[in-house]
């Protein structure tokens, strides 16, 4: 056939619009699922708004369609119209009683039948992509990603742009990327914060949503080595103001999400109560040394105070909370090069101005972020120590040495907060093509 594109088509979200009732719409999309009787084609049509359930008779719509549509395999794409009827016993309450159905091209055979692993889902997830789980993710995804543009907009920061091929490493080179460079070797970037504390000596509040890249070993539900981090860095800042303004934003994307995702959030059975009963409190802020407090006290869990947190002390400590949590002040020795000393803090050791965010419900660290260090001496000490070489970061020490000022920022893993907000048991279904140690195709 010749598929003519006409203007009227509705959407199936548009059809179940108060109003619609009794009249004939066109629709378009693809086949769901399908099956038949003698008499009856039963047939539940799909597009990016949502499922419809069809039916058409032998006698409506004629002896050829109906026999070439009840051999339909499913995802074949369709254009059909219909009368919409109201039907409490149909998926969505509704119901389209068929007078005309075209194929625009009829399917092979799926692929994807019930119930298959994880693992062939994503080895399909060029074609998974369509699947109701996916299409909600995705949209929540959109949405997320469209109020962090929104959030820093309205509060005057401008968007810079950082260079995804890099020099230098901003999160220790154990993570690094190489990628073959002319006759050179570059990396991919871990971060954009280096190049970010350039930027805001012109625009002073900027921020971003980029790919990022690191070459994690750990295979874990909560480790991707391509993910996309929204990264903000504002001049006059401290680690405490930035710390609020990461809360701010954590809340605000969550409102938007509630807003316009509430029936995704249902479909993915991520009860979107949740979500508002963290809203409706407040977001604590501990130290780090308080946080081993409450591990040795309520957890009975002894670690020794200077070791970074791992995935279980982070599980262990959010099993107390219900809200997203920031800890401040972890101990310097175990943080990256950049991070400064906070004099005026209680702690057996040496603390860095510095906080994390947690999510709770055992998604763990969803932000990290710090003040910058100004001190030339101190951060050529702590290059030295993570075993860089000092005079590839003579670029960045120029920013100490032209009108350095007290600034910070820090970075939101947007496949972590997805992964939070739709409750998702594995990071890679939060991103339309993971890239994992063991995973590149498709
Ligand atoms: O804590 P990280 O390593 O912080 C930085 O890179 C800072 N330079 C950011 C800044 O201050 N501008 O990473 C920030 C966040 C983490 O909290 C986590 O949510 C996410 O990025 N993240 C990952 N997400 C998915 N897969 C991974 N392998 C991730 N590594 C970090
Ligand atoms: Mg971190």
């Amino acid at each position: 056939m010749v598929f003519k594109m006409p203007q009227s088509y509705l959407s199936i979200e548009q059809a179940k619009e108060a109003g619609r009732e009794g009249t004939v719409v066109d629709l378009r999309g693809w086949v769901y699922r399908t099956r038949g009787s003698n008499k009856l084609v039963f047939l539940v049509l799909r597009d990016s708004t949502g499922i419809i359930q069809c039916v058409g008779s032998k006698d409506d719509l004629g002896e050829e369609v109906f026999k070439r549509s009840k051999e339909l395999f499913i995802e074949s794409s369709v254009t059909l119209s219909g009368t919409v009827h109201k039907d409490e016993r149909a998926p969505g309450g509704f119901e389209l009683h068929l007078n005309r159905i075209e194929a625009v091209k009829a399917a092979e055979p799926f692929p994807i039948t019930k119930d298959q692993s994880e693992e062939f889902l994503r080895e399909k997830r060029h074609l998974w992509l369509r699947s109701r789980k996916m299409n909600a993710i995705l949209k929540v995804r959109s949405t997320v990603t469209g109020a962090i543009h929104e959030f820093f907009r309205g509060r005057g920061y401008y968007e810079f742009t950082p260079p995804i091929f890099t020099p230098n490493a901003c999160e220790g080179g154990s993570t690094l990327f190489e990628v073959k460079y002319y006759d050179d070797v570059i990396y991919l970037t871990q971060s954009w914060q280096l190049y970010a504390e350039a930027a805001i000596f012109s625009l002073e509040r900027i921020y971003d949503v980029s790919p990022t890249f690191r070459a994690e070993k750990s295979k874990t539900s909560r480790h991707l080595s391509e993910f996309w981090m929204a990264e903000m860095e504002a001049a006059w800042m401290g680690y405490r103001e930035a710390a609020k303004v990461a809360m701010d934003e954590v809340r605000f994307i969550t409102e938007r999400v509630l807003e316009r995702n509430r029936a995704d959030l249902e479909l993915l059975e991520a009860d979107p109560s949740r979500l508002e009963r963290a809203l409706s409190k407040e977001w604590p802020m501990i130290t780090y040394t308080e946080a081993l407090g409450l591990l040795r006290d309520r957890g009975g869990l002894e670690v020794e105070w200077g070791k970074d947190l791992r995935t279980i002390e982070e599980e262990k400590l959010m099993e107390h909370f219900d809200t997203p949590v920031v800890i401040i002040q972890y101990p310097k020795e175990v943080m990256a090069f950049y991070k400064p000393v906070e004099p005026d803090a209680e702690a057996p050791g040496p603390v860095a101005r510095c906080f994390d965010m947690l999510a709770p419900e055992g998604y763990g660290e969803i932000v990290g972020g710090s003040e910058r260090d100004t001190d030339m001496d101190s951060i050529k000490k702590a290059l030295e120590k993570q075993g860089e070489k000092v005079e590839n970061y003579d670029w960045y020490l120029d920013l100490r040495r032209y009108g350095s000022v007290p600034h910070s920022g820090y970075g939101l893993g947007v496949e972590r907060l997805i992964s939070w907000l739709c409750k998702l048991d594995n990071i890679k279904d939060a991103i339309p093509f993971p890239r994992t140690m063991t995973r590149t195709f498709p």
